[in-house]
């Protein structure tokens, strides 16, 4: 478990659930874990004082944040969401907080602290298990930028004399190193072109942001994007982080399962449009989309789908698991293609426990819906299956008691409220 300093988690956590009611209501959206722990690291670029706002209270956010510290970086806490963040006296080039071994996001820092101080050492990174998940377009990207890279004893070193703007063409689409590439080419010498880039929105984010500081980006969100080299980043500003589309599509795809009636609130319809079509494919629900709402009211029992994951604005591969749970519960046979990582389907066993009827042929899950899932303790293995395992409970006949609750706490913020806020019957003991 992480001790942060600022959540104080206790890893015999478990939650109990007495399955079977329908949630209805509202439910405000935060900002996006994936675009707070880039935006965090981002701001190491920029001399100034930065406030972020909309920022998720979770864990993976706050171990950044005490990184920053450590590195000579002031951080202000101004309220619940919102920091102040001045990165102008950072003092050092070695990250090994052992906390950021436990997150994928703190390889960010490399990117930061390679295009600030030329030279980064940060811990490798961990992250949810699904199969190897290697960093070679990251390496590839900081040496075209002239940058020595290599992963010893631990920890990832980066460094160059010099950051020279390059051309980057990745061989495989990364949301990881598209943005590292990013921060490490928006203080380097003159241009670079990023081909093949990662187009989600929390690119698009980031790249937002820098720009604000000054930063000179172009054609974030499409998969080509230019970055001119600018000799500094300015702060003064204020930047508020755009909305979870995951956790907005945990709640639509509950909304489905519980056969109840949830508004998801403060996201942007357009990000969801994936997962839209296909909760409307499945002949479930009714969906009501406003400027910056979706209603999502299950009226009847799935009908079984075809859903493969992809990279944006394909379907996410972190609403996988949660659409597996809610095919588990529908009429006919669902299929699940999982394209983005090798073995995200470790989850399947604690589903079974419950008594659905799924099978794992590499990456794909056949799932067999049935009537009904029944209670049992259950164990989650990473964080969107710890949101999926939930859900399942929720839909459960009887009692489902959830473990390994420090998967969630990294990467939803107040989920067990928000659900007890829409009518479950849930509690965290
Ligand atoms: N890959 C490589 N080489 C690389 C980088 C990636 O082969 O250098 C492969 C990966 O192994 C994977 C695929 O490319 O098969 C895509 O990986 P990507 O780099 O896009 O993912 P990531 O940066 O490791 C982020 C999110 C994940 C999310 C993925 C995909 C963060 C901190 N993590 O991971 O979020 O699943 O993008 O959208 O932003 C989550 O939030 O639950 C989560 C796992």
């Amino acid at each position: 478990m992480h001790d942060t300093g600022e959540l104080d988690l206790d890893t015999n956590e478990k939650l109990v659930i007495n399955g079977g009611k329908r949630l209805k209501g509202e439910v405000n959206i935060h900002g996006s874990k994936n675009a707070a722990v880039a935006l965090v690291a981002a701001a190491i670029l920029v001399e100034g004082k930065v406030v972020i706002e909309n920022l998720p209270e979770i864990v993976d956010v706050n171990i950044l944040l005490n990184t920053i510290k450590d590195i000579g970086g002031v951080v202000e806490h101004l309220s619940h969401d919102t920091v102040s963040i001045d990165c102008t006296d950072i003092n050092k080039h070695k990250a090994d907080d052992y906390d950021l071994s436990a997150m994928r996001g703190s390889y960010y820092l490399v990117g930061a602290l390679l295009g600030r101080k030329h030279n980064a050492e940060v811990i490798s990174p961990g992250g949810c298990n699904f199969g190897i998940r290697p960093i070679d377009q990251h390496k590839k990207g900081f040496e075209a930028l002239g940058a020595s890279f290599e992963t010893t004893g631990g920890y990832i070193r980066a460094k160059a004399r010099r950051l020279t703007g390059s051309q980057v063409y990745f061989d495989k689409i990364s949301v990881g190193a598209t943005i590292n590439v990013i921060l490490a080419a928006v203080l380097a010498d003159g241009m670079t072109n990023i081909e093949n880039a990662a187009r989600e929105p929390h690119i698009v984010d980031v790249a937002n942001f820098l720009n604000m500081m000054g930063a000179d980006i172009k054609g974030a969100g499409t998969s080509v994007i230019r970055i001119r080299g600018v000799e500094k980043l300015h702060g003064g500003k204020t930047y508020s982080v755009v909305p979870d589309m995951i956790e907005a599509g945990t709640f639509m795809i509950i909304a489905a399962a519980t056969r109840g009636n949830i508004t998801v609130k403060n996201i942007i319809p357009e990000h969801m449009e994936s997962l839209t079509v296909k909760l409307k494919e499945t002949d479930a629900v009714s969906i009501e989309e406003g400027d910056d709402f979706i209603t999502v009211k299950g009226i009847r029992r799935p009908k079984a789908v075809l859903v493969q994951t992809l990279e944006y604005p394909g379907f996410p591969t972190d609403l996988q698991p949660q659409i597996v749970g809610l095919l588990a519960i529908a009429e006919g046979q669902g299929t699940v293609v999982e394209s983005i990582f090798e073995d995200r389907f470790r989850y399947v066993d604690q589903m079974l426990q419950l008594g659905a009827d799924i099978r794992v042929e590499g990456r794909t899950a056949l799932i067999n819906g049935v009537h009904k899932l029944i209670g049992a303790p259950i164990k989650a293995t990473d964080l969107r299956a710890a949101a999926s395992l939930i859900m399942c409970g929720l839909v459960a006949e009887g009692t489902t008691t959830v473990y390994n609750l420090e998967y969630l706490d990294r990467g939803y913020e107040g989920f067990v409220k928000k659900l007890a806020e829409l009518g479950a019957d849930i509690k965290r003991v």
